[in-house]
């Protein structure tokens, strides 16, 4: 892994990912790879190379492989789950046409690629305690089907074709540089804004939902580790379950009280995005990541709270 080009760099993941990956790998030459109406800012710009990369623009995505001499691309384009169930058809291009581009080009120029997968990628009639890394996929959500999807052809690539694809299967993912946008575990991260804010939090996510989340420190040691693991140590490719913390609104709501006693919370439950967390797992079992290529996360919710509250109070006040 040294030439990278990230494509959804300025998204939630990529624009932490893409400024770990030009930090933190020495030699390497990381290319940010945006949309137009998302093109990258601030140090994000500053610090390397961008290039415009369209999942769904092949020519150009091979243009920039070629340009750089890629070796390792971070496919991070996608619909989150909510606004993937308003706009199916658009999430199936992203998410399945987009790849198909990018896996077709790393057959034929010989590129690694990390698609990440999801908790979305199971339904109802997963086991929703401890779900195991093999277990039922059938999940009922656009987002869903594409995940699982994913994760198949990732497969199918390097089983019929030798690609180098490899990915995780992200919890809801909590951070204070990026929003996320149109997710249903988007709440995780909104609770801290309002909170910090001092303003009243409107859950749209029922008591009692319990989803696997992920603080992003973890998050993208995950996507770099699986990157670098040794390929012969990894039984499974795509995709590994890993988790960290498991909690409800009303468990987050407390742990941020230890710090803001007054946060105010009702609920306003969102049928969609109802419907979606219950058809998720309450708690991955991420043993198989631990033994194949020593996945273990540093934070817990407590950890993540200290961390998120004050780095978001010298963000918003
Ligand atoms: N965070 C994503 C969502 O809520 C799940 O991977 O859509």
């Amino acid at each position: 892994m040294k030439n990278i080009l990230v494509i959804g760099s300025t998204g939630q993941i990529g624009s932490e990912l893409t400024m770990k990956l030009r930090t933190g790998i020495p030699g390497s030459l990381v290319v940010a790879g945006y949309i137009p109406g998302a093109e990258p800012k601030g140090v994000l710009l500053e610090s390397g190379p961008a290039e415009v990369a369209d999942v769904c623009n092949a020519k150009q995505l091979a243009a920039i492989v070629d340009k750089y001499d890629i070796d390792t691309i971070y496919n991070l384009a996608a619909l989150l789950s909510a606004v993937a169930e308003r706009l199916p058809l658009k999430a199936w291009d992203i998410q399945m046409n987009g790849l198909l581009n990018i896996l077709e080009i790393a057959r034929e120029k010989n590129v690694a690629v990390f698609t990440p997968s999801s908790i979305g990628s199971f339904g109802e009639s997963t086991p929703k305690v401890g779900t195991p890394q093999d277990t039922i996929q059938r999940p009922s959500s656009m987002y869903g089907v594409t995940k699982v999807a994913t994760e198949l052809l990732s497969d199918y690539y390097h089983f019929k074709y030798g690609v180098d694809t490899r990915s995780v299967r992200f919890p809801g993912l909590i951070s204070y540089t990026t929003l996320p946008g149109g997710g249903t575990t988007d709440y995780a991260v909104e609770i801290y804004y309002a909170a910090v804010k001092g303003e009243e939090f409107v859950c749209p996510i029922a008591a009692g939902t319990y989803m696997d989340m992920m603080y992003m420190p973890d998050a993208l040691d995950a996507a770099v580790a699986i990157m670098q693991a040794d390929p012969s140590k990894l039984v499974h490719r795509n995709s590994f379950n890993i988790a960290s913390m498991s909690f409800d609104p009303e468990g987050v709501a407390a742990a941020i009280r230890k710090y803001i006693p007054d946060l105010k919370m009702r609920y306003e439950v969102d049928p969609v995005r109802q419907h979606i967390a219950d058809s998720w797992p309450d708690s991955m079992d991420d043993s198989c990541a631990r033994a194949e290529w020593g996945w273990a996360p540093k934070y817990g919710l407590d950890e993540m709270t200290r961390d998120m509250i004050e780095n978001l109070k010298k963000k918003l006040l």
